[in-house]
């Protein structure tokens, strides 16, 4: 079975999962084509992202062996489904390339100091074509001529609706902001 048709048995249930698993491997492409980056990990990355999205909290850490980490996140569940599928892919999966466990594991809100394939699926996760919300198509367009820039709307947009929920950012999500506002990109 190739990695395509496992997570789309992994998520039979969930069809518009895939679509968007679909759509970020089609945007983080294109952006590939644009920066460059390894085509492998990034297309490896695109399609394994979100395979644990539906899966419990408790299925999804049950894939993070390090305790301190599954604490760290404790006020942000929402990270479980990517490191859960970083380590799956590591462990399980046995994918050496560390540039795929990065863009996996970080693909939320990315990192201080990420790689060229971790910033790409950041951004394609935020604005492939099946989103629909709010600053999804003027991040794709600003994607296409300046990447920094667009992973910085994105991180705007996310903290935005954060707020308008009433909820707090993860620290993390402000630094990688913060940085990346301060910091250019070393392409
Ligand atoms: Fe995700
Ligand atoms: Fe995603």
């Amino acid at each position: 079975m190739n990695l395509l048709e496992l997570v789309e048995s992994k998520l039979k249930h969930h069809p518009n999962r895939f679509k968007h698993i679909l759509g970020v491997r089609e945007r983080a492409l294109e952006l590939q084509a644009i920066y460059g980056g390894d085509i492998d990990a990034i297309e490896t990355a695109a399609i394994l992202h979100d395979m644990f999205k539906y899966d419990s909290i408790d299925a999804q850490t049950a894939w993070i062996k390090d305790l301190n980490e599954v604490e760290k996140y404790a006020k942000v569940p929402v990270a479980y489904h990517a490191i859960a599928a970083a380590y799956y892919a590591k462990n399980e999966l046995h994918i050496t390339d560390e540039k795929v466990f990065e863009a996996i594991y970080y693909h939320i809100w990315g990192k201080v100091g990420m790689n060229l394939e971790t910033l790409i699926i950041t951004v394609a996760d935020f604005c492939e074509k099946n989103r629909t919300f709010h600053g999804a198509k003027t991040v794709y367009e600003l994607s296409k001529t300046d990447l920094r820039k667009a992973l910085i709307l994105s991180l705007e947009y996310t903290i935005e609706y954060l707020n308008q929920d009433g909820l707090t950012p993860f620290y993390e999500q402000l630094e990688v902001l913060n940085y990346y506002k301060e910091n250019p990109w070393n392409y």
